[in-house]
C-alpha cells in the first residue's frame, strides 16, 4: 500500500492507495487561515504539523491494513510558501503563504538586484508576489529581530518532513516555486543567492520527486502506527503532484482544472520558457522533465460569485445545475454576450492583480440564461488564454484532460473542447494531489518502475468529448474579441 500526504491550504489530507492505484481511505484535518493584515495570509506551521498527525492517523486506522504493508510515503503541498526556523528547529513566525500578496515591493528590489532577464532565464518566472523568495526579503526588510535568528528556509510540505524524518530536503518541482532553483541544474542557483544576499546553507537539498528523502523517525512512527524508518519521498508542490495523478506525464496531454481557480497544466520534456514571463515554469515530478502552469484566478470562483449574487440579491434560490441548465439553453457564444472573469485580479496572462471582471455587450434580449452561459464560457476563454500561450511554445495537446468542477459537468466539459478544440477526458480517479503523491511514493519505494509505469498501471480515464465544428467556428469568433477586451478595458482601471 501507500501513501500520500497534501499539505494543503485549508487543510491536511492523507490517502491511502493500493498498488493498483485503487483509493481505500482518504482523511482530512482542517486548520485555519489568518489575514492579519490586508493582502496577508499565514499559517501556523505547527498547525499543519497536527493536521498531518490528525489525518495520516486516522487513515492508518481506518484502512485496517497491517502497517508493515505501506510501502512508503509521498508528501505533497500548497506550494510557496515560507517556514522561517531557528537554529533549534523552532518556527519564528507564522509562514507567509501562496496568496500573500503584500511582497509587491520585494519582488521590485529582486528584479533590481537579479535582473528581468536573468530571473527568466535561471528560475523561468518573473518575480511574483506568492513566490517565496520576496517572501524572505521582506523578513529582512521588515523583521529584522527574526531575520538575524534564521537558520532554514523550508516550503509547507518540507516543513512537515522535517516533523516526520529529521531531515531538510526537498523535491525539484516545489523548489522550481521560490525563484531561487536554476531550472538547468534543478539545484540552487548560486547567481540568484549571491544577488539577493540569501546563505546556501539555509536552504535544503534538492531532490527528484520519486526519490526517497529518509526514513520516518521512529518515535513519530510509534505515535502515528506506522512502521519506523518508512521510506519518506520527496513529492512534489501540489499542482505537479497532481499532474501525476492525471497522467500528464509525457508531451501532448495537457490538463485543465476548474476549481476556485483555474490552471491549465502541461508536461514539457525540454525547459521552455515564455520571454514575457506570463506563464509559470516549473520543474516536473517527473525526473528532468518540466512544466508549463497558467494560472486564472477567479475560475470556478467567478461561477460561485455568480450564484451568490443571485441568491443575495434576487433572492434566487439557484445552485449550479439549475444554472448550468439554463446555460444549455443557449447557443455557444451567448449570443454576443461575453463575461471577462477578472474578480479576483488575473495572473495568467495579465499577471496583474488589479484587474476586473465585466459583462460586455449586453442587449435588452438578455437573460441570466445568457448571463449564466457566459460566465462559464468566459471561465473557458480566460484558460485559452493560457493554452494559447502554450501552444506558441510549441506545447501541441492532443488531449485535454478536464478536472475539477469543469471536469464534473458536461456543459463544461463541452464548452472546453469546443474553446480549445481538443478532445477532453475525464478520470476515473479524481484524487489530486496527495493521490499523486501516493503514486510517487510507489515509484521511490520501488513498487513501480517510474513514473510512466506508475500512470499505465493506476491512472484511468472515463469519458471523452469532442469538439464540434460549427461551435468550435463560432468561439473562435468570440475569442476574438475575448482577447482584446483586456487592454481596452481594464488597463485604464488603476
Ligand atoms: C501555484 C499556486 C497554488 C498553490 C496552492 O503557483 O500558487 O496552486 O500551490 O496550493
Amino acid at each position: 500500500y501507500l501513501l500520500g500526504l497534501d499539505i494543503g491550504t485549508t487543510g491536511a489530507r492523507a490517502l491511502l492507495c493500493d498498488e493498483n492505484g485503487q483509493v481505500l481511505v482518504v482523511a482530512t484535518a482542517e486548520y485555519p487561515l489568518s489575514t492579519p493584515q490586508p493582502l496577508w495570509s499565514e499559517q501556523n506551521p505547527e498547525d499543519w504539523w497536527r493536521g498531518a498527525c490528525e489525518a495520516l492517523r486516522t487513515v492508518v486506522v481506518q484502512a485496517g491494513v497491517a502497517p508493515e504493508q505501506i510501502a512508503g510515503l509521498g508528501l505533497t503541498g500548497q506550494m510557496h510558501g515560507s517556514v522561517f526556523l531557528d537554529e533549534q528547529d523552532r518556527v519564528l513566525r507564522p509562514a507567509l503563504l501562496w496568496n500573500d500578496q503584500r511582497t509587491a515591493a520585494e519582488c521590485a528590489e529582486i528584479t533590481q538586484r537579479v535582473g528581468a532577464e536573468r530571473l527568466i532565464a535561471i528560475a523561468g518566472n518573473p518575480a511574483l508576489t506568492g513566490f517565496q523568495a520576496p517572501k524572505i526579503l521582506w523578513l529582512r526588510n521588515h523583521e529584522p529581530e527574526h531575520y538575524a535568528r534564521v537558520a532554514q528556509v523550508l516550503l509547507p510540505k518540507d516543513y512537515i518532513r522535517r516533523k516526520l524524518t529529521g531531515i531538510s530536503a526537498t523535491d525539484a518541482a516545489d523548489a522550481a516555486g521560490t525563484l531561487l532553483l536554476d531550472l538547468r541544474r534543478r539545484d540552487w542557483s548560486a547567481e540568484i543567492l549571491a544577488a539577493l544576499d540569501i546563505p546556501r546553507a539555509w536552504l535544503p537539498r534538492v531532490f527528484e520527486g520519486p526519490e526517497v528523502t529518509g526514513g520516518l523517525l521512529t518515535e513519530v512512527a510509534t505515535d502515528l502506527g506506522l512502521p519506523a524508518g518508512l521510506p519518506v519521498i520527496a513529492g512534489g508542490g501540489d499542482n505537479a503532484a497532481a499532474a501525476v495523478g492525471s497522467g500528464i506525464v509525457q508531451p501532448g496531454i495537457v490538463s485543465s482544472s476548474i476549481g476556485t481557480s483555474g490552471v491549465i497544466f502541461a508536461h514539457s520534456d525540454e525547459i521552455a520558457l515564455d520571454p514575457q514571463g506570463r506563464l509559470h515554469t516549473f520543474c516536473h515530478s517527473v525526473p528532468g522533465r518540466y512544466h508549463l502552469m497558467a494560472v486564472t484566478l477567479a475560475a470556478g470562483g467567478s461561477f460561485r460569485w455568480f450564484r451568490d449574487t443571485l441568491r443575495a440579491v434576487a433572492g434566487q434560490n439557484l445552485g449550479y445545475d439549475d444554472l448550468t441548465a439554463l446555460a444549455a439553453s443557449v447557443s455557444p457564444g451567448a449570443e454576443g454576450l461575453i463575461f471577462l472573469p477578472y474578480l479576483s485580479g488575473e495572473r495568467t496572462p495579465h499577471l496583474d492583480p488589479l484587474a476586473r471582471g465585466a459583462f460586455i455587450g449586453l442587449t435588452a434580449r438578455h437573460t441570466l440564461a445568457h448571463m449564466a452561459r457566459a460566465v462559464m464560457e468566459g471561465v473557458v476563454f480566460s484558460l485559452r488564454d493560457g493554452l494559447e500561450i502554450m501552444r506558441s511554445l510549441g506545447i501541441a495537446p492532443a488531449q485535454i484532460r478536464a478536472t475539477g468542477g469543469g471536469g464534473k459537468s458536461p456543459l463544461w466539459r463541452q464548452m472546453q473542447a469546443d474553446i480549445y478544440a481538443t478532445d477532453v477526458a475525464t478520470l476515473a480517479a479524481e484524487e489530486g494531489p496527495a493521490y499523486g503523491a501516493a503514486l510517487l511514493a510507489g515509484v521511490g519505494a520501488g513498487v513501480f518502475q517510474d513514473v510512466d509505469d506508475a500512470v499505465a498501471r493506476c491512472v484511468r480515464l472515463t469519458t471523452t468529448t469532442k469538439p464540434d465544428d460549427r461551435a468550435v467556428v463560432r468561439y473562435d469568433e468570440v475569442y476574438a474579441i475575448y482577447r482584446d477586451m483586456y487592454a481596452i478595458l481594464c488597463s485604464g482601471m488603476h
